[in-house]
């Protein structure tokens, strides 16, 4: 259009054979195209500015097609928007629907955003507690160790919520995209109330046996002697019932132990144990256990090692660990018993030349009644407490247990005890255990 009203403005100047026409009419074309241009970027700056308005100005050529493309990309964006803004509010109802509580923490532990279980169970109100440090609000020595830690695998802190002291939280953070960090709180009341139900309910069942248990046993020695002459059948019988009520007296023992394992506080100053002392006992014991097999136990054992720890729980220990040599390896059989300190623990060993374990059983021996083959551990007395006793007695000494074992070739049971309650000592040291 601008070059076909230049053509026309040259022609006419051209007719008129006037020079000064013709440079005016060429500037006026110049002019009143420039004026155009100006109006369209108006239209675009006001049209821009306005954002709300939806169709875009009326314009004609490559304005025209300029404003016509703006349009499309609005309109593309609009759209991408909408979904946007769609998605998050249906992620927010996620996480607000979730029944434990949420916040997000920044890097440095302040609270952006959570969702109302938090409000219920941490106390978190808005807009009070946005930007609060979370340390601030929940006061707990765990809780701020765990934040320090920076790891986050292994166990949640559980503490009381701020708001209901009967209320037990277990809180859990999980970090994700960068520096942003995820507090999770679950209320654990009733699971705690569960677990204390089925402790109360394993000790008093076991207490309430134990009277009865004995009362029988006792008659059942008396009826053993009475009938000392009588029929064979019948001493068979009584001889019978006798075994295993002493069997189900042993399992009530060792259930009452490990009730009190679990519920008994853990003393703060343990006196110091000496150690191979009481497992030079313990391996006369396993002679006796042994009796016609004749397994050859031999110990060594360092006498300067004492070990500040419960002596009748650390006796249950170092007995379970050899009579289990005694029991699941055949006659003859050789077991090592060791007491040592390495580089970083104290080390209690019980290598046996025994009948060993499957891989696949390894790591549910510390189960309660959990038994490889509850057959043979049955004949040789066993209840399948022993293990979970151990586990027991060394997480209340701070300790853990390693197993090595190969199916037909033997089994060596590792209990390592920190060597922060050691006593070292050329002679007996005073107030000692033994
Ligand atoms: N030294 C070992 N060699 C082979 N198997 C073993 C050894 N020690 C334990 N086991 C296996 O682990 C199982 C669990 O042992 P645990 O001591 O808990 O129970 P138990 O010996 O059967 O009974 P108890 O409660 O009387 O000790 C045993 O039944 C046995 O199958
Ligand atoms: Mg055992």
């Amino acid at each position: 259009m601008v070059a076909a009203l230049l053509v026309a403005a040259l022609g006419t100047g051209l007719l008129l054979g006037q020079p000064v026409v013709l440079v005016l009419l060429l500037l006026l074309v110049v002019l009143a195209y420039l004026a155009w241009q100006l109006r369209n970027l108006r239209l675009l700056q006001r049209w821009l500015e306005e954002g709300r308005r939806f169709q875009p100005p009326e314009s004609v050529g490559v304005w025209g097609d300029v404003f016509q493309g703006i349009y499309r990309l609005q309109q593309r964006n609009r759209k991408r928007k909408r979904k946007l803004r769609k998605m998050l509010k249906r992620f927010q109802e996620a996480t607000e629907a979730l029944p434990d509580a949420t916040a997000v923490l920044t890097q440095d532990d302040e609270i952006e955003w959570w969702n109302p279980p938090a409000a219920g169970l941490l106390g978190l109100s808005y807009p009070r507690d946005i930007g609060q440090r979370i340390g601030n609000l929940i006061r707990h020595p765990d809780l701020s160790g765990y934040l320090r830690g920076g790891e986050y695998e292994g166990d949640a802190v559980e503490l009381s919520s701020p708001v209901d002291e009967h209320i037990r939280l277990s809180l859990r953070i999980v970090p994700y995209g960068k520096n942003y960090r995820l507090l999770i709180a679950r209320d654990i009341t009733r699971l705690q109330q569960l677990e204390q139900m089925r402790r109360d309910f394993v000790a008093n069942v076991s207490h309430e046996l134990r009277t009865p248990l004995t009362v029988v046993c006792g008659y059942l020695e008396t009826l053993e002697e009475e009938c000392g002459r009588g029929e064979p059948e019948l001493q068979k019988i009584i001889a019978t019932m006798r075994e295993q009520s002493e069997r189900m007296q042993r399992i009530v023992d060792d259930l009452l132990m490990l009730s009190r394992l679990e519920t008994e506080r853990v003393s703060e100053q343990p006196e110091p144990v000496n150690v191979a002392a009481m497992l030079a006992q313990v391996c006369e014991d396993a002679r006796r256990l042994s009796g016609p097999e004749h397994h050859q136990i031999r110990l060594e054992a360092d006498a300067g090692l004492w070990l500040r720890g419960n002596d009748n729980e650390l006796r249950s220990l170092f007995s379970n660990l050899v009579f289990n040599a005694v029991r699941y390896t055949p006659g003859g059989g050789e077991i090592t018993v060791k007491w040592f300190c390495d580089d970083s623990d104290a080390v209690f060993e019980v290598a046996d030349s025994g009948i060993g374990i499957a891989e696949h059983h390894l790591s549910r021996l510390t189960e309660r009644f959990y038994r490889v083959d509850t057959g043979r551990s049955r004949a040789r007395g066993g209840t399948g407490l022993g293990l979970a006793i151990v586990k027991h007695v060394l997480l209340r000494h701070g300790g853990r247990l390693e197993i090595d074992s190969r199916l037909d070739e033997g089994s060596t049971f590792r209990a390592r005890l920190p060597a922060a309650r050691v006593v070292r000592t050329g002679r007996e040291p005073t107030g000692g255990s033994l």
